[in-house]
C-alpha cells in the first residue's frame, strides 16, 4: 500500500490549498481541535494532512501540504502499546511538516537543538498522529553495534540463537525508528548504520551469516542531538564525522517565542491561568527570555539552558511554592556559585520584582 498517497500540495493561501486537497483526495478535509497548534487536517478517516507556511523565491507566502496515509492496524499487530499517546504540540517552523516531507521521502532526519526544545516530543507526536510505533534508541558512550545490530544468546544445549538489536527490529518490521543522542555515542556505531542511511536502505547482521535486512517499506529514521558546540553545556557529545551528516538532513530546533511558550504552560497547567499567578507567569517567562539572551549570546560563560522543559517544571512547582522557592527546586541549588550570582544579580534582579532574601536560604 502506498503510505505516500498524493504527490505535495501547494497553494497562495491555505483555503485554496485545503479546497485543492479536497478536489484530489474525494475525500473530506477535516481540522481537529488541535489543528490551530499543530497545523494538522484529517482527510478521510485513514490519511492526515500537514500543512506549512514557507515562502518562494520571490519571498511571497505559499503554503504547502503534504498526506500521508496513518497506520492500518493490521500492520500493529502486538505492539500498539509502541505508539505514543496523542498529547498536545505546538508546532513552530512548520516541523510537523518537515518530519512528514521527510517521511515522504524517507530521508533520515536528524533534529539537533538544545535540550528541552521538543526535539524527541515532536518526533512522539508525529508518529502519534500516524498511529505508528515508535522505536526508541538512547545512544550513550558505550553504546555498542550488538545493542543496536543484536547479539547472540545461548539457546540451551550449546546452541545459541540470535536476538535483533532495536534497529534491526524496527528496520525489519517498520516503525519509526528514533535515535536519540547520537553524537554521544561512537564512530564505531555510525559505520554500522551507514549501510542504512544511504542507498542499499539495509543492514547486515555479521553475526548471522552476514543476512541482509532491508529496511520495510514504512520504517523511517529520525535522529536527535544536542549541538556539539557547546563542550561545557553537553560534555560528551563527539563531532560527527562529515560522511556521516550527509546521509541526513537536518533541522535546527530552537527556543520558541514567548507567547508560544505561554500557550504551552497554559495547556499543560490550566490553573496557570487563573488572574492571581498572571504576573508571576509573566516574570517567569521575562527571566526565559533573558537567560536565553545571554545563553546565545556566548556572555558570561553561561551555561545553563532555559528549556521549554525546565519552564515546564519551574512552572508546575510555582504553583504550589510560588516562583523563587519553585526556582530553587527547579534548577537554582544545582547551579555553581558564579552561576547563581548571575541568576540573584543579573536575571531575577533586572526581570523580576520578587524579594530574593530566600534564594540562597537552605532548604
Ligand atoms: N512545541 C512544543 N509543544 C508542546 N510541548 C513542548 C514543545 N516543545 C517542548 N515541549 C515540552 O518540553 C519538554 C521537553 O521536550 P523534549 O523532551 O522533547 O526535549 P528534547 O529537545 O528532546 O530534549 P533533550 O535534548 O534533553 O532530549 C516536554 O515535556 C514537552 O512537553
Ligand atoms: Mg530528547
Amino acid at each position: 500500500m502506498d503510505h505516500v498517497p498524493y504527490p505535495d500540495f501547494s497553494a497562495a493561501d491555505l483555503d485554496s490549498l485545503l479546497a485543492e486537497v479536497r478536489h484530489v483526495t474525494s475525500a473530506p478535509v477535516a481540522a481537529t481541535e488541535r489543528t490551530g497548534a499543530d497545523h494538522v487536517y484529517l482527510v478521510g478517516d485513514d490519511r492526515v494532512l500537514f500543512t506549512g507556511s514557507f515562502s518562494n523565491e520571490e519571498g511571497r507566502t505559499v503554503e504547502r501540504g503534504l498526506v500521508l496515509r496513518r497506520w492500518p492496524t493490521a500492520l500493529l499487530a502486538g505492539r500498539a502499546d509502541l505508539v505514543p499517546p496523542l498529547g498536545f504540540y505546538l508546532d513552530h517552523d512548520a516541523l510537523l511538516y518537515r518530519c512528514a516531507l521527510a517521511y515522504s521521502l524517507n530521508t533520515p532526519l536528524a533534529l539537533h537543538g538544545h535540550t528541552g526544545v521538543g526535539k524527541t516530543e515532536l518526533v512522539r507526536y508525529f508518529a502519534s498522529l500516524l498511529g505508528a510505533p515508535v522505536y526508541r534508541m538512547n545512544l550513550h558512550g558505550l553504546s555498542t553495534t550488538d545493542d543496536i545490530i543484536g547479539r547472540l544468546l545461548p539457546a540451551g544445549h550449546g546452541t545459541v540463537t540470535f536476538q535483533d538489536g532495536l534497529v534491526t527490529t524496527a528496520v525489519r518490521g517498520g516503525g519509526l525508528l528514533l535515535l536519540e543522542e547520537m553524537n554521544a555515542t561512537g564512530q564505531e556505531v555510525w559505520f554500522v548504520l551507514h549501510g542504512l542511511l544511504d542507498g542499499s536502505r539495509a543492514l547486515v547482521v555479521v553475526e548471522k551469516d552476514n543476512e541482509v535486512v532491508h529496511q520495510h517499506p514504512w520504517c523511517r529514521i529520525y535522529a536527535t542531538f544536542n549541538p556539539g558546540e557547546y563542550p561545557t553545556l553537553y560534555p560528551g557529545t563527539k563531532e560527527l564525522s562529515a560522511a556521516y551528516l550527509r546521509r541526513w538532513a537536518s533541522v535546527r530546533m530552537g527556543f520558541l517565542d514567548l507567547e508560544a511558550e505561554r500557550t504551552i504552560l497554559l495547556e499543560q497547567l490550566p490553573a496557570l491561568a487563573r488572574p492571581e499567578h498572571a504576573r508571576m507567569l509573566d516574570s517567569m517567562l521575562q527571566v526565559a527570555d533573558v537567560c536565553r539572551e545571554i545563553l546565545a549570546k556566548r556572555v558570561h560563560a553561561f551555561n545553563f539552558v532555559m528549556s521549554t522543559g525546565i519552564l515546564q517544571s519551574w512552572a508546575t512547582l510555582a504553583l504550589h511554592l510560588g516562583p523563587v522557592s519553585a526556582a530553587k527546586m527547579a534548577f537554582y541549588d544545582l547551579l555553581d556559585d558564579r552561576m547563581k550570582a548571575i541568576f540573584r544579580e543579573q536575571i531575577f534582579a533586572y526581570a523580576t520584582t520578587w524579594d530574593l532574601t530566600r534564594l540562597d536560604a537552605g532548604a
